[in-house]
């Protein structure tokens, strides 16, 4: 979604702004700008498309010249990508970007109207913001932004200038996350901490209804009654390198590279003398032995995860599990009590969905667990417990590193659930926690391992008009992922199935040559796994299979064999994601995609 950016200090503005929105653009958008005092007076500089087409636009008109302004990268939701729709927006002495939805903007503009405001020149709601600061604005800055609050629903993130105000920036916080960073002698505003971490790792986080002021290299912070507040000052714990490609040609690559890394360091807090131990998130045996119920809520990526975790906990610790799309379960009136536990993941901790079934499942007593990547987003905040997933920044638009430590902590909540509940025996959970502890060299060899073979394997997919991914259990949940990964950077279309249900419908589809990828890595299905893969191949599929090292697969089955190692049978999908991400990440460079940053979509989902 949009990237807010701000600067006061003693570097070129200009710069400093597109350079901190770059490293915003894996939110995804499509069009940008900047708002930089020149000489007291502002000067924008707007356009359509990427950040490159606003660099030679402002080569060829001037960049503005100074050192405080403010930038955006917009992803359209109210009116088309065009010059005239990216922000900046003004009114006539406001300048402001703007994150988010304003959701009463015909109302304020109806307001507006009927006040001889008439001037609106884009389709936004972002414009709207603007000229209602504008007609409350009596030089006193913040208690426009007041004003404006009382009369603005939605969730959003501001940044402002105002054109009498030169070389300060006001920003503000409704929801919608924004950060403040602080330097020596400079400040930043930020939708995320990468935009900032090339120039201080120091950043505050801006709580719902706060206003931060940026001036003379310093920001100060009042609430929406104009109470000056005192903010914990933040380090970030990765460094610059985190946020950069290196040597890698993509951050999807790079990110698939550090999944060991990102694993162990997840797990590795975790586990006491060999047994999980969620302690330090708050969580002891006690309660876990308490829920009648789980429901595990989320989107994308991350609802695939809690599809392995439902498999999992409800095999091993024998509690009932639900899962959920935010998006439906919060209007699906669900029924939920005291005794129940929802499990929200989220990598960003910011989605606008996921927020809102937690919301709801506070509302409604249950309990709220967060698995989240991002320290302090509004989702870890909120919930009642947490547990971070150590993925360091997630970059590349696909997830793939966050999904394997969302997968670690989904293993880790059920052996200490299945323990608690006495459905595991101490040595049965200890075997299974040194199993866990295993996977980070068990994914660190399959990558290396299997990046020639699914790089050859992609070349064959690129022609597909569309493929299927099948299984069956937790394969099944994984071809999910799987099948997700594929479309969203390949734009090749593609179905996940479960495999013993192919032939009530979509068995029809299968043409000649049309590639079905069959994910078959758990032995006690394995017999039925292959019956299917057999029928889809009879009829003229392409059968790609993945499964473990020491299976034996009928070779007439498959067209390619893909092996991962043999680990316990319960955590394969730590290992067999790997192929999947491989397969989709090869398929999309071969044509020729924007691997990073595909069309369309937007890392943080934060409107609905
Ligand atoms: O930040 P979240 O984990 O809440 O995001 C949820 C989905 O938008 C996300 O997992 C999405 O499906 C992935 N980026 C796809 O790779």
């Amino acid at each position: 979604m949009c990237g807010i950016v701000g600067y006061v200090g003693p570097r070129d503005c200009s710069d400093v702004l597109v350079s901190a929105l770059t490293k915003l653009e894996y939110r995804g958008y499509d069009s940008a700008g900047i708002a930089v005092f020149e000489n007291n007076a502002i000067k924008v500089a707007k356009s359509k498309g990427r950040l490159t087409d606003l660099t030679k636009k402002m080569q060829k008109e001037g960049k503005p010249i100074g050192h405080a302004g403010i930038g955006h990268t917009r992803w359209a939701t109210h009116g088309e990508p065009s010059d005239i729709n990216s922000h900046p927006h003004s009114g006539k002495r406001v300048t402001l970007v703007h994150n988010g939805i304003i959701e009463n903007y015909k109302e304020i503009k109806q307001f507006l109207m009927s006040n001889d405001r008439r001037g609106f020149l884009s389709d936004t709601d972002t414009e709207v913001v603007a000229q209602l600061l504008d007609f409350y604005y009596d030089g006193d800055p913040i208690r426009a932004i007041r004003k404006m609050l009382h009369e603005v629903r939605g969730s959003f993130a501001l940044g402002i200038i105002f054109a009498d105000r030169p070389d300060t920036v006001y920003a503000v916080r409704c929801e919608s996350p924004l950060i403040v960073g602080q330097g020596s002698g400079e400040a930043f505003i930020a939708s995320d901490v990468p935009a900032i971490i090339q120039y201080t790792k120091n950043y505050y986080l801006l709580d719902h209804g706060e206003i931060a002021v940026l001036k003379n290299g310093i920001a100060s912070f009042c609430d929406l009654h104009g109470r000056m507040v005192e903010k914990e000052l933040k380090t970030a714990d990765w460094d610059e390198d985190s946020a950069e490609k290196g040597e890698y040609e993509h951050f999807m690559i790079k990110e698939i590279h550090e999944q060991p890394t990102a694993v162990k360091t997840t797990i590795t807090p975790r586990i006491e003398n060999g047994m999980p131990d969620l302690s330090e998130c708050g969580i002891t045996p006690d309660m876990l032995r308490g829920y009648q119920r789980i429901f595990i809520v989320a989107c994308g990526t991350a609802m695939h995860a809690g599809m392995v975790g439902k498999y999992v906990i409800e095999r091993l610790a024998r509690v009932p599990v639900t899962v959920d799309m935010a998006s439906e379960f919060r209007y699906r009136d669900p029924l939920l009590s005291e005794e129940d536990l929802v499990v929200i993941i989220s990598q960003s901790g910011e989605t606008a969905d996921s927020k809102e079934a937690l919301n709801l499942s506070k509302r409604l007593g249950a309990k709220t667990l967060a698995v989240v990547n991002v320290k302090g987003s509004s989702i870890a905040r909120e919930a009642d417990m947490v547990i971070y997933t150590h993925a360091g920044p997630e970059i590349a638009v696909a997830s793939t590193k966050a999904y394997l430590v969302q997968l670690s902590v989904m293993y880790l909540l059920a052996f200490e659930m299945a323990y608690a509940n006495g459905k595991l025996s101490e040595e049965e959970c200890r075997r299974l926690t040194a199993s866990l502890v295993a996977t980070p060299a068990a994914i660190a060899k399959t990558i290396d391992d299997l990046v020639d073979d699914c790089q050859y394997i992609s070349t064959k997919l690129i022609t597909a008009d569309s493929l299927l991914y099948i299984g069956r259990g937790l394969d099944y949940a994984l071809s999910m992922e799987g099948s997700l990964k594929l479309k969203e950077i390949s734009y090749i279309h593609s179905e996940s199935y479960a495999a013993g249900e192919l032939k009530h419908g979509t068995i029809s589809l299968i043409v000649d040559g049309m590639p079905v990828i069959a994910v078959a890595t758990q032995n006690t299905l394995l017999e039925k796994t292959v019956s299917n893969i057999k029928e889809v191949k009879s009829r003229g599929a392409m059968t790609i299979v993945v499964c473990d090292e020491l299976s034996s697969i009928d070779p007439e089955a498959a067209d390619y064999i893909i092996r991962v190692p043999r680990i316990e049978e319960v955590l394969m999908p730590m290992v067999a994601a790997i192929p999947l991400q491989l397969l989709a990440y090869y398929t999309s460079v071969n044509k020729g995609n924007d691997v990073d940053k595909p069309r369309n979509l937007a890392k943080s989902v934060t409107v609905e």
